[in-house]
């Protein structure tokens, strides 16, 4: 049975204090959600454990936006798998189009961060997407399927359960700009098509897969109305409580 899920990602937004709030209400708002739906919210690192404490006793999960690539040591600045599941997060976000274009997030490194994220029992939400160029220049399959295959060909179909993977056209993040249904449906039977290739059709057929770039209660339904669209990677409007949860009821 194919997971709906629905993440918000709260990029580098909130104080501690605002974001403790919004996981509140993103709480108490979730529990007239229907049950097929999970909803996760990924706040900043300094947030995690507080927020973990606001979402005890509710349905909504909690995931880092990002993991180191080594277990433990001399990384100042890092933080580790071990650290976020000692937090309570269930989910890590990787490979986020901000995280390859701003901090030199390659595939190789995603392969080394996936690996760590798995084995610490973490579920890992892998982000895959073209930029404008690409797009433009109609290699939009090509540059899905090679990211798609780059990582996660490195692993098992008995890893890949606990793997989502979120379509983010990088020219719709942010940008107000929405992939239409039709052209997010497409890449998404892509990428189920490059899943079953190597890993069969039952694996396939179960990897949850989400779009992402610019996700709203305005356009959500049509969306997820898609037969391979199965949720939401949100940004800006996971950061209000009512849109977040609109978006969620949208299914
Ligand atoms: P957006 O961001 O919804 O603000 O476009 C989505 C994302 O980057 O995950």
């Amino acid at each position: 049975m194919r997971k709906y899920i629905v993440a918000g990602n709260w990029k580098m937004n909130t104080t501690v204090p605002e974001g403790v709030a919004l996981a509140k209400e993103v709480a108490a708002k979730a529990k007239d959600l229907p049950a097929n739906v999970e909803l996760v919210v990924a706040p900043p690192f300094t947030h995690l454990s507080a927020v973990a404490e606001a979402l005890k006793g509710s349905k909504v999960g909690l995931s880092a936006q990002n993991c180191a690539d080594h277990e433990k040591g001399a990384y100042t600045g890092e933080v580790a798998v071990s650290m976020l599941t000692s937090v309570g997060c269930q989910y890590t976000i990787l490979g986020h189009s901000e995280r390859r274009q701003y901090y030199g997030e390659t595939d190789e490194k995603l392969v080394v961060k996936t690996r760590l994220a798995l084995e610490a029992g973490l579920k890992v939400i892998l982000c895959v997407g073209e930029n404008l160029d690409e797009r433009e220049a109609g290699k939009h399959f090509a540059v899905v399927t090679e990211q798609t295959k780059n990582v996660l060909y490195n692993f098992t179909a008995e890893d890949l359960k606990k793997v989502v993977i979120a379509y983010e056209p990088v020219w719709a993040i942010g940008t107000g700009k929405t992939a239409t249904a039709a052209q997010a449906e497409e890449i998404h039977a892509c990428i189920r098509s490059v899943i079953a290739e190597k890993f069969g059709a039952e694996a396939a057929d179960e990897m949850t897969i989400l779009y992402g770039g610019s996700c709203k209660p305005s356009n959500a339904k049509e969306l997820f109305a898609e037969k391979d669209i199965d949720g939401g990677l949100i940004g800006g409007a996971a950061l209000k409580a009512d849109d977040f949860i609109a978006i969620a009821a949208s299914f």
